[in-house]
């Protein structure tokens, strides 16, 4: 893919390549290091066996002359979910070295998810064991009759399962790492697999270029390389522009909020407009905005944070790197809705130029914001991308921010907080985020929580007078900056960054929401 090639060269070529293929060839005779296999658990305590088989398992059972369900016997074998056992048959009787059985939980319970999650995790725990696997795509299952879906999931799981971020790792940086994923035993008429494959892949790589720019440090990933990033693809993209807004075209226009934040940092700040236009006639009247907030570091700036986990608000900019993860992409979804990213990129530092608590700034739609708490910043740095937005005539925004530790601890380290001035685009969102795997729960914009907010001097205050309530209180106050627009707001804070693996992902930035909006874009509007 060339193109994808030239988008990425910001990234010096760190994304790794992975190749997919499509085989009419039954399993046990692709070649490659390993067959892959599924089976769900037994939770009918009558039933002797302890897990049920798929038509991919009996017919490997059937070459091997049932040697694989005599280890699953022997070992007991659940099949929960990502649950794997492992064989090695003699040499000879089958092309692939090893065969695995993966697990994916009870048929009941089963959805989509399931597989992607049973996969990615294989994926993460083999990546470096193997080059190379041949899957059999499970059919056995009223979810799994969507071939499309089937294969999509797969490629998409066994990319993010085996992302590393190995950057810096001076030894780990050229290891062999799964290489290879060949789908065996597809039909003649393979176009839906074919298809599958590919949607699959590019939601993955949205996934992982927003996943190196989180994981990339705050000395790299400056707003200035966020704007070269925005830039590569505008250029590999016909349907993209790129408009960037530097300091003193934005301190014109009247960004003053965001300008506040950034005033401490000699790193320049930067503010990214692209845009995605349709091609064709008959399109889509809406206009939606994907905001994300961009701080490329949190150090709290004259409120300093503690320093214990400082490292880790590099990832303050998740936000951002969603919404250049989704465009990445975008040119090859090529959804039938007018798509606008914005993000205001500058680090909130800390030297003797640093906005101090007390100081009020003017946002772009003219409200006045009194800065209470220079670590509330990223609220203050959205004020204006959403004012920007509503000037831009967005008919819907959604903005992805790393906004508050309070919604982490409510809602915990997956489940992002989403909070909307609009129920039905709210539930549209809800419907992306489940097809994608993305966890989100609703909090109430409650109207009595508005006061919280006032400030003494200003319109408004960046931070409330209460500690309560935290996530609902910063909502409330974005809200305040994009007018009636339906609009919903994605607190990433949990989410935007693993501090131990999932599934899917390793330890570190997750590329969270990049799946949800890419849904929310090709399928919900
Ligand atoms: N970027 C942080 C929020 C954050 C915390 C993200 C933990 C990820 C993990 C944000 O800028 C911040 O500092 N928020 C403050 C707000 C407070 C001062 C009202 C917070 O949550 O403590
Ligand atoms: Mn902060
Ligand atoms: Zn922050």
């Amino acid at each position: 893919m060339p193109m994808l090639c030239f988008i990425f060269c910001h990234l010096n070529g760190r994304i790794r390549h992975m190749k997919f293929e499509i085989t009419t060839n039954p399993l046990h005779r692709v070649s490659a290091d390993a067959a892959v296999v599924f089976s769900f658990k037994e939770t009918d305590k009558k039933k002797k066996q302890t897990y049920i088989t798929t038509k991919g398992f009996r017919a490997i059972d059937a070459v091997l002359k049932g040697q694989l369900s005599k280890l699953a016997e022997a070992e007991n074998y659940k099949a929960s979910r990502g649950e794997v056992i492992a064989l090695f048959p003699q040499s000879g009787i089958i092309v692939p070295t090893k065969v695995y059985v993966i697990g994916l939980g009870a048929q009941q319970e089963f959805g989509i998810d399931d597989l992607r999650r049973a996969v990615g995790s294989f994926a993460q725990k083999m990546k470096k064991k193997i080059d190379s696997i041949a899957v059999a795509l499970p059919d056995d299952h009223n979810v799994l009759k969507n071939t499309e879906l089937v294969a999509k999931t797969i490629s998409e799981s066994v990319l993010l399962g085996s992302y590393a971020f190995a950057q810096y790792k001076t030894k780990e940086k050229g290891e062999r790492t799964l290489a290879t994923a060949i789908i065996a035993n597809v039909s003649k008429n393979s176009s839906s697999a074919q298809k599958g494959i590919e949607e699959g892949e590019l939601y993955a790589r949205a996934t992982i270029l927003a996943r190196d720019l989180v994981n990339e440090q705050a000395a790299y990933a400056t707003p200035t390389h966020l704007t070269n990033i925005a830039k590569d693809i505008a250029k590999a993209s016909p349907h993209i522009t790129c408009r960037i807004i530097d300091k003193d075209e934005a301190e014109k226009m009247g960004m003053h909020a965001f300008l506040g934040i950034a005033r401490a940092s000699d790193t320049p700040p930067k503010f990214i407009h692209l845009t995605y236009t349709p091609a064709g006639k008959k399109v889509s009247h809406e206009k939606i905005a994907l905001v994300g907030k961009g701080i490329t570091f949190d150090s709290g700036g004259i409120n300093v944070k503690p320093g214990d986990h400082m490292q880790e608000m590099k990832m303050d900019m998740s936000g951002a790197a969603a919404v250049l993860g989704v465009f990445s992409v975008i040119e090859q979804l090529q959804p039938k809705v007018c798509v606008v990213g914005l993000i205001a990129a500058t680090p909130n530092l800390i030297s003797s130029k640093s906005i101090v608590p007390g100081d009020v700034v003017k946002a772009l739609n003219g409200k006045t914001i009194e800065v209470l708490n220079t670590d509330a910043e990223g609220r203050v740095t959205l004020a204006d991308s959403l004012s920007y937005a509503v000037k831009q005539k967005a008919t819907k925004i959604v903005d992805l921010a790393t906004l508050t530790g309070a919604c982490v601890v409510a809602l915990g380290s997956d489940i992002a907080g989403l909070m909307t001035n609009n129920k039905a685009f709210g539930e549209k969102l809800k419907n992306a985020a489940d097809q994608a795997g993305e966890k989100v729960w609703e909090l109430p914009l409650d109207k009595d929580y508005v006061s919280l907010n006032k400030s003494d001097v200003a319109d408004i205050a960046n931070i409330p007078n209460t500690r309560y309530g935290g996530t609902i209180t910063a909502g409330l106050f974005l809200e305040e900056f994009v007018d009636k627009t339906p609009w919903i707001h994605l607190d990433i804070a949990g989410p935007a960054f693993y501090t131990k693996p999932v599934d899917i992902c390793p330890k570190g930035g997750s590329g969270f929401g990049v799946r949800l909006l890419l849904n929310l874009i090709t399928k919900q509007l």
